[in-house]
């Protein structure tokens, strides 16, 4: 029996998304795939940012994709990098056949097109990650890998009672930040933007930050973060934003200390003391998940391998998100349930899942 599937599509890039995007509906012969091919079902697909600057182009553009067991009647992309399916049928060879049905896996590669139904994907492309909850596993691919690299890339000699500071602090990748950090013994601070109220600032502690400090306060020039470190050293500095909190980020940074810039929501210059860097010998860089990974996909693995072991042990867990979901074989467009879930990102209700029902 065929399996019918439906797919966020696009074949333009722009900022105006609504415009571009569209459902496409395709056909699946499972009988049709290849001896080291898998088929496999989305369980649940998160909207990221990087997402949405690959729909506007000129950020990690997507392939065309092959839909279904037919050529498509035109080149495609699809929408998402970030997600998890189960198997629902795995070739005869001897690289699909360690698969068995019901297996979850998620993409390898980044610009895999996760915003589809049902997908065909090579054997070796995707990585299993059984043992998480479906919850776990549709994110664990971006924000949690981000956190774990940004603290393991950089720093290898981790010593109790070392700092860490973030701006964007009530973001996914910071309440992951927070809690591997913890593990190593390592405190850190969340810069947050103004208004937050005590219950947001004490679920930012129940993630493990040590200390949460708004931008006015983080941004005051008497701020001396030697208050919440007592001297100890702020090894790294994470900027999420790229917003006005980055000076004083790179301000707090102790001797030697490096600001790792990996995302720009909130402007793309940042302006720090030529001063601070020259006295404390500082190091500035880019962070990139996507580059790291094409440059070592083995690299993602063995990360995504230790965010299982540290979920299923219990050491982390995962920070909620609201789901969006999409009833296959409904009456409703795919692409519709997307911009619903972009809507509600947009208007700050948080990160988004399309949840497949
Ligand atoms: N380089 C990489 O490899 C990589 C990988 C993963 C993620 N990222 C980037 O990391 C960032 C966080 O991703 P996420 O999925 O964790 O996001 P998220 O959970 O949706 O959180 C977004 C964060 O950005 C803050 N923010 C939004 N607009 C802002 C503005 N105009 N000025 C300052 N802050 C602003 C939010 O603060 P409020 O709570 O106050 O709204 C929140 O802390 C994004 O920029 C994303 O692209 C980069």
């Amino acid at each position: 029996m065929t399996v019918q599937g439906s797919a966020v599509t696009f074949t333009e890039y722009s900022a105006d998304i609504p415009k571009i995007v569209h459902s496409t509906d395709f056909t699946i012969d499972p009988n049709a795939i290849k001896e080291d091919q898998i088929l496999i079902k989305a369980l649940a697909t998160p909207i990221n940012p990087a997402d949405l600057m690959q729909l506007r182009g000129g950020y990690n553009d997507a392939p065309d994709i092959q839909l279904g067991t037919e050529p498509n009647d035109k080149p495609l992309h699809v929408g998402g990098n970030d997600g998890v399916f189960k198997v629902v049928k795995a070739g005869s060879g001897s690289k699909a056949s360690k698969y068995k049905e019901g297996d979850l896996v998620i993409p390898k590669l980044p610009a895999f097109g996760t915003w589809r139904t049902y997908a065909i994907a090579g054997a070796d492309d995707v990585i299993n990650v059984n043992g998480l909850t479906v919850e776990q596993a549709a994110t664990i691919s971006v924000n949690p890998a981000t956190a774990y690299q940004l603290l393991h890339n950089y720093v290898s000699d981790w010593k109790e009672g070392d700092y860490v500071i973030q701006n964007s602090g009530t973001s996914q990748v910071s309440r992951y930040v927070s809690q591997i950090a913890k593990l190593d013994g390592v405190k850190t601070i969340s810069v947050v933007r103004d208004g937050k109220s005590q219950e947001e600032i004490d679920e930012l502690k129940k993630f493990g930050a040590e200390h949460v400090i708004s931008h006015s306060e983080f941004n005051d020039e008497k701020f001396d973060i030697t208050k919440y470190t007592k001297g100890a050293p702020v090894r790294l500095a994470f900027n999420g934003s790229g917003d006005s909190t980055v000076a004083h980020l790179v301000k707090s940074l102790s001797q030697k200390g490096q600001l790792l810039s990996y995302g720009f929501l909130g402007g793309a210059e940042i302006k720090y003391s030529a001063v601070d860097q020259f006295a404390k010998d500082l190091v500035t860089r880019r962070y990139w998940l996507t580059a790291n990974t094409y440059a070592d996909p083995e690299g993602k693995v063995d990360t995504i391998k230790r965010l299982v072991e540290l979920y299923s042990s219990g050491k982390i867990k995962d920070v909620p998100y609201n789901k969006v979901h999409y009833k296959q074989g409904g009456n409703e467009e795919i692409s519709k349930v997307f911009l619903e879930g972009l809507a509600n990102f947009k208007n700050g209700k948080g990160k988004q899942v399309l949840f497949y029902d």
